[in-house]
């Protein structure tokens, strides 16, 4: 203000010398650097940083255009209490952050002279499906297309009020590949909002998170042919959105915190995933519901990467056949050549050799805090498994924790590597060959039976009636008894 007022005074006295001078004055240049936005917020390498100025108004066109000289490129004016947005100046801008400002509503065309914007940030404002109008968005008269925005590619409309989008919303952003709704209470997509997104053929990015979807219609991912990020977690699906087939560019898909029941192929509520040829990235970690993945229920997703199934507490099973196809024959599986996979923090008491095809070609992999059955159906992640972890994360293994059975409780499967120990295996009535009393016990009552046993047949041989009877070998019985582990040629 002072020197506003000594500014003023200066010019008084220099306009009063002037007029005794008889000459006229020069009118006063503006650099850009003395204009009220330059004054308020830091202007700097091309960038007008407004950050949390506490400005209450948005500047008006003639502020803009004294902008022209210094030719802007990042406008950020985010953390602003602004509540309308109006029509700004011809300037070369290409992010315009107007994050977290209230704002409630957007002039028609204010963005009409940013021919080159590229990114629009107009997450966590106040904006309502009554007040965004298509119109917010107009650029200039083009013969091919609907005065377009022609630069724009990003627009985050995350974080605000909407429950449904105007069919025309994206009207003017023709060339938009990357859309965020992510914590708008669409709850159900309705039919202008499907519309809407049905208008940009070009998507490539779609975050539809916190959104209260409890379903995705068809339809829906059918014009945006090219979408390849799909995030839609933290919504209330219950089941793998069938819709998903039409996405067959889709390379990455997030479906955390869905309550997702399970994945199961022979299901029709609850089954799994179709198709996805170029899907190479999957979340699905913290389904508090979700308790098994099926046979084949991951099968289509030839060409998975990465596989995070992380923090699912009653995740309990996971088929080993969940990632197998049958190839064209049917007479083997092919299996999707993982390079990164997560399965901590779930309820699996093990892992199955056969569910990855190699284990060695493995970047990275997590299996920490599950509650581990350790006999010797899981010997192999002993043997095979704890060496692959540890070349990727030293001690990497060391949350990999026996609970069961009781004798092996707490025992890492890292220290059980080191001492090399052969696990025992638990027999089909669930006893535990490991209680050695009861072993014992049992292996006398066996003998002291046998005894009388074999005498009444060495008796009955002698009569000959063995073969009348029709007698058969001991071999069948004890197999019954012994799970046979898997032939290593076949899986590692
Ligand atoms: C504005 O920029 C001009 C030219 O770079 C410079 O001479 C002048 O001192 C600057 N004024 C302010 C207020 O920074
Ligand atoms: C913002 O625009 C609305 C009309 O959309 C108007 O009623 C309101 O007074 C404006 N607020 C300010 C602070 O200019
Ligand atoms: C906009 O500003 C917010 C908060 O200052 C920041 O979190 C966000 O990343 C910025 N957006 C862009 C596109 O730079
Ligand atoms: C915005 O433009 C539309 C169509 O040109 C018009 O109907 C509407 O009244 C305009 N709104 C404002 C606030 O000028
Ligand atoms: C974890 O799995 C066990 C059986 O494997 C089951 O008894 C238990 O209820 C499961 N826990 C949860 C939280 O689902
Ligand atoms: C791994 O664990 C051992 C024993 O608990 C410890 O001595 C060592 O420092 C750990 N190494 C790393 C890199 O954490």
């Amino acid at each position: 203000m002072d020197r506003l007022i000594s500014a003023v005074a200066i010019g008084i006295v220099l306009s009063v010398v002037n007029c005794e001078d008889a000459t006229t004055v020069p009118p006063k240049v503006i650099h850009w650097n003395e204009t009220g936005i330059c004054r308020k917020c830091v202007c700097k390498d091309a960038k007008v940083n407004c950050y949390d100025e506490s400005l209450d108004k948005f500047f008006s066109k003639e502020e803009w255009t004294n902008l022209k000289e210094f030719k802007p490129t990042i406008v950020d004016l985010s953390e602003n209490p602004i509540t309308n947005v109006t029509v700004l100046a011809e300037l070369p801008v290409k992010v315009l952050n107007l994050s977290r400002c209230s704002i409630e509503s957007i002039e028609n065309a204010s963005f009409k002279d940013l021919q080159q914007m590229e990114v629009l940030d107009l997450s966590h404002n106040k904006l309502t499906t009554d007040k965004l109008s298509p119109h917010a968005f107009e650029g200039r008269y083009s013969p091919e297309e609907y005065e377009p925005l022609a630069s724009m590619r990003t627009l985050n409309l995350a974080y605000n009020d909407l429950h449904s989008l105007n069919q025309d919303l994206f009207e003017h952003l023709p060339e938009l590949t990357e859309l965020n709704l992510n914590g708008n209470p669409l709850t159900t997509i309705d039919y202008a909002t499907l519309i809407a997104i049905s208008s940009l053929p070009m998507m490539k990015v779609l975050k539809m998170r916190s959104c209260g979807l409890t379903e995705i219609p068809e339809k829906f991912l059918h014009t945006p042919k090219f979408l390849e990020h799909l995030d839609i977690s933290d919504n209330k699906l219950t089941s793998v959105p069938q819709e998903l087939e039409e996405t067959k560019n889709l390379k990455y898909l997030n479906l955390n915190q869905n309550p997702i029941v399970k994945l199961d192929m022979s299901s029709e509520d609850y089954p799994g995933f179709p198709r996805l040829r170029k899907l190479q990235e999957l979340h699905m970690c913290n389904m508090k519901k979700l308790t098994s993945i099926g046979a084949g229920a991951l099968a289509g997703l030839e060409n998975l990467k990465k596989l995070h199934l992380s923090f699912n507490p009653k995740l309990s099973f996971i088929d080993p056949k969940a990632l197998a196809r049958p190839d064209d024959i049917g007479e083997t599986y092919d299996w999707p050549l993982i390079k990164e996979l997560y399965l901590q923090s779930n309820n699996l008491s093990e892992v199955d050799s056969r569910l990855v095809s190699r284990w060695d070609l493995l970047d990275k992999v997590d299996v920490s805090n599950n509650p581990l059955l350790c006999d010797c159906s899981t010997q192999w992640m002993v043997d095979i498994l704890v060496p692959v972890v540890e070349s990727k994360a030293v001690n990497g293994s060391e949350l990999m924790v026996c609970k069961e059975p009781i004798e092996m409780k707490g025992y890492t499967m890292k220290h059980l590597h080191e001492i090399h120990r052969t696990m025992r295996c638990v027999d089909k009535y669930g006893n535990r060959p490991e209680k050695d009393g009861a072993m014992l016990l049992g292996t006398l009552i066996g003998v002291l039976l046998a005894v009388p046993i074999m005498f009444t047949l060495l008796l009955l041989w002698r009569r000959g009636l063995c073969a009348w009877m029709g007698l058969r070998g001991p071999q069948d019985v004890s197999r019954a008894f012994y799970k046979r582990a898997p032939a290593e040629d076949n899986y590692i």
